[in-house]
């Protein structure tokens, strides 16, 4: 099969087409034909080998060869011991960390997967599952008319997370560069911030915060937060984990805030009731672009280059 491998961290040049052998399944495991693999920051992070945490089972060289977690196709096989899953099911799920979208086929526990609901493409499902998840736990942290701010919030979770948080009542500020703001204000957003020409904990105060891409230090969280408020690090730099995780919850605990990361439970259970949400309108599935999988490095770079407004989504069987 056809799949986009890379052998060392680093930049997009690091990526190659080759043709490798379709992986058989385990037990537990299916065969998928993949027909979407939606992009997240993830994938860069693991390309590039950082944050710290994307070197997860491979510190000096990348343990998983093919990069691409969130995947929609079909089942063409299934282990000796699944009884889930049969030949010909339109499934979808986020193979992280065994990752392997960026190629033809990739092999993924029975458990990660969910069906893919009537009246909603494989395309589309393929952008929900970890950005979903994500966004889905965010929200479920802030109360009607309550205060949240989204740090990176023109992405593939801010996409969601806005849109759900604006359903629920609560009221949002997004944060992330100068033109993601109109896109932002689209899903939902209350109000914008641009994060080259303002930083954003200079406002506020806020409930709740949630931050994809936090690099800041735990004292300028605390400044940003509401008596009783809470800050959760969702992504960002692997110094700012360390604070966050040590400081933090002191400096949360002493000033009667919460500071802290949220470790983001996965699975079907976690990402399929946003699939309901998009099939019942509530909230849309943005899709900027797809790309062959041969343009695995375009895609990569396109989403990294920050003009993507809504994801980017790789179709390796071709349009
Ligand atoms: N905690 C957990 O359990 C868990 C689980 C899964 C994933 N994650 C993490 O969750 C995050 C998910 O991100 P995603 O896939 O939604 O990312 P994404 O689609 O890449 O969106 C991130 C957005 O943040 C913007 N941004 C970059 N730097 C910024 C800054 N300094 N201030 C404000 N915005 C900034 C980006 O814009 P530009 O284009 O301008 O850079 C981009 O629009 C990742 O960090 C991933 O590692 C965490």
């Amino acid at each position: 099969m056809r799949a986009i491998v890379y052998d060392r961290y680093g930049g997009v040049d690091r990526l190659r087409l080759a043709h490798v052998p379709v992986p058989t399944p385990g037990s537990t495991e299916v065969l998928i034909q993949v027909a979407a693999t939606s992009i997240n920051l993830s994938d860069w992070e693991g390309l590039h080998g950082s944050p710290a945490y994307a070197r997860f089972g491979g510190l000096t060289r990348p343990h998983r060869k093919i990069l691409g977690s969130d995947i929609a196709g079909r089942v063409v096989a299934v282990g000796a011991d699944v009884t889930r899953w049969r030949i010909g099911d339109e499934v979808y799920g986020d193979t992280m960390p065994r990752l392997g979208g960026f190629a033809e086929y990739a092999v993924v526990p029975a458990s990660a997967l969910a069906e893919v609901p009537a009246g909603l493409a494989l395309i589309e499902a393929s952008t929900i599952p970890q950005a979903g998840a994500i966004a889905l736990q965010a929200v479920a942290r802030a109360k009607p008319g309550e205060r949240m701010l989204l740090n990176g919030g023109g992405g593939g979770t801010g996409m969601f997370a806005i849109q759900l948080a604006r359903a629920a009542g609560i009221h949002v500020t997004a944060v992330d560069n100068a033109d993601k703001l109109a896109f932002m204000r689209e899903l939902g957003a209350d109000d914008v911030l641009d994060y080259r020409a303002r930083d954003f904990t200079t406002t506020g105060p806020y409930d709740l915060i949630v931050d994809l891409v936090a690099a800041r230090s735990v004292f300028a969280y605390r400044r940003a937060l509401a008596p009783g408020g809470r800050y959760w690090m969702v992504g960002g730099t692997g110094r700012t984990i360390l604070r966050v995780l040590t400081l933090g919850t002191l400096v949360g605990a002493l000033s009667g805030r919460r500071i802290g990361v949220m470790a983001v439970r996965q699975g079907p259970e976690h990402f399929s009731p946003l699939a309901q949400r998009v099939i019942d309108g509530d909230v849309s599935v943005r899709i900027d672009r797809a790309f062959p999988l041969d343009e695995v490095a375009a895609a990569l770079t396109h989403h990294g280059e920050g003009r993507a407004l809504g994801k980017v989504v790789i179709t390796p069987q071709g349009a």
